[in-house]
């Protein structure tokens, strides 16, 4: 039976999983004989070559090492600083460096080499997210002829940010290396199909003169999902049931408005309390009525954009306090850090409003999450940005335009002042979709797409809660 090995930056870890990617494919290795491969979060000046494999919760995980500068060029630098913003369409806050390529394809090449001697000829790889879109190239260049597919959790970018990406030539030729290329959305596969039909050949550098041909490689939409039954069941376990109460205690009859992110520049952050500010400015009657809590965890601080961001939002969220706040009550509050997912599923269930406003963004699993922790019975309403994966899962939801502060205000308003007649339509609309949407059948479709036969051939499912994450 063919096994599984599943390839991506960060591995899961011991305990309650952190990252979206690192944790919704738990269920998969948990059915199927497979391994995960990845980089150990380890830095040291000599890694060894050869992966270590250890056991981490009952998952086979094969990891290594990597140098501090290697690293940093591959994470911070080419990842982070050049295809993360390019990709959300922020080119304004991309910056080329560029000796980082090297650093990324080296460190490809260096994941390549470790895992190969670990394949069998008929395992099936699945490759994600744009740490790694090389990695297929250099297995194929070590002799792999393994089914490899590869999936992007963010969103591709339009054919004008594709170029403005240093080497993107090289990039594309490298995706079309893969069998089977999975998007979060038709909106990325559109842009993907537009960048392969209309490529323009570059002037400059011998490399990048050819079109690159996708013919052998298959590319659709696996829209990713959560679990949202494991939600409903962590939102009213004991954990979630003490955040209740604690905040109960401290909002009183307030309405909770809610917001949960990394702490990112697509995330729309500031543009979000920009809107609660509106709101607040707009209707006198919201005020001691309704709190904004926005849960923040910082990310990727090392790099200047994400600490810019950071202060950004410190000097907004303090305008909107010194505008609104009284001795004896708080508009707002800003957390930064990270909850275990039965606290967070607690402030789901608690929310009356969500607000997932990304600027754009991959799918945002969020938006999955908190429709899975509502009370039937009396459950919140979802704002959540058009240009998010998840509104083409979820048009129930009140769509809204991020960058337009005003519309967004108004969104806060009808879904505060929303009857529960409505809101429960609308709900259950939402739950049917992030039911259909659930991560089990996004799994089983993208890997029954790159081998057939191969979800039927797994073993009997060992329960592994689904916990997932502030993707
Ligand atoms: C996004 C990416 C993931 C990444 C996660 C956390 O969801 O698609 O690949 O793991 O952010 O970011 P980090 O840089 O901390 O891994």
């Amino acid at each position: 039976m063919s096994r599984i090995v599943i390839v991506s930056n960060r591995t899961p870890g011991k305990g309650p999983a952190a990252g979206g990617l690192a944790v919704a494919l738990r269920k998969v290795l948990s059915r199927h004989e497979g391994f995960w491969f990845g980089w150990s979060g380890k830095l040291t000046e000599t890694p060894d070559s050869k992966p270590r494999m250890e056991d981490v919760d009952g998952l086979k995980v094969a990891q290594i090492d990597l140098s501090p500068q290697d690293h940093h060029a591959y994470y911070a630098g080419f990842s982070n600083s050049i295809l993360w913003p390019s990709f959300h369409l922020r080119l304004d806050l991309a910056t080329i460096e560029s000796y980082w390529y090297e650093g990324y394809r080296r460190v490809n090449a260096q994941f390549a080499k470790a895992l190969k001697p670990l394949l069998r000829p008929d395992d099936v790889i699945w490759v994600h997210d744009y740490h790694l879109i090389p990695l297929a190239s250099e297995l194929r260049a070590l002799g792999a002829k393994n089914r490899i597919g590869f999936y992007l959790h963010i969103p591709f970018p339009t054919a004008d940010a594709l170029y403005a990406i240093p080497h993107h030539g090289e990039l594309m030729r490298d995706l079309s290396r893969y069998d089977l290329i999975g998007f979060q959305a038709n909106r990325d596969v559109a842009a993907f199909t537009d960048f392969a039909e209309h490529q323009a050949p570059s002037t400059f550098g011998i490399s990048n003169t050819e079109a690159v041909d996708f013919s052998d490689t298959e590319v659709a939409a696996f829209p990713i999902g959560s679990d949202p039954e494991a939600f409903a069941r962590l939102a009213t376990s004991p954990a979630a049931k003490k955040m209740i109460h604690r905040m109960h205690r401290a909002l009183g009859e307030q309405e909770l408005v809610l917001g949960v992110d990394r702490l990112d520049y697509s995330k729309g952050l500031p543009q979000r309390v920009e809107a609660y500010e509106k709101l607040l400015a707009n209707n006198q009657r919201f005020r001691r009525k309704v709190h904004l809590l926005q849960v923040a965890p910082p990310s990727r601080d090392t790099i200047k954009e994400y600490q810019e961001t950071s202060d950004t939002l410190d000097a907004i969220c303090g305008r909107v306090m010194g505008r609104f706040a009284e001795p004896d009550w708080a508009p707002l509050t800003y957390v930064k850090r990270t909850y275990g997912q039965p606290s967070l599923a607690g402030l789901y269930r608690l929310a009356r409003v969500a607000l997932v406003t990304p600027l754009r963004d991959g799918m945002n699993l969020v938006a999955h999450e908190y429709v899975g922790a509502q009370d039937p019975e009396n459950p919140g309403v979802l704002i959540l940005s058009r240009f998010a994966g998840a509104a083409e899962i979820f048009p129930d939801a009140l769509l809204v335009n991020p960058f337009d502060t005003d519309e967004t205000a108004e969104a806060l308003r009808v879904a505060l002042d929303m009857p529960l007649e409505e809101r429960k339509t609308r709900w259950q609309a939402l739950n049917r979709a992030a039911t259909a949407h659930n991560v089990d059948d996004w799994a089983l479709a993208f890997l029954e797409r790159l081998s057939p036969g191969i979800a039927e051939a797994g073993g009997g499912a060992t329960d592994v809660i689904y916990m997932a994450s502030v993707a």
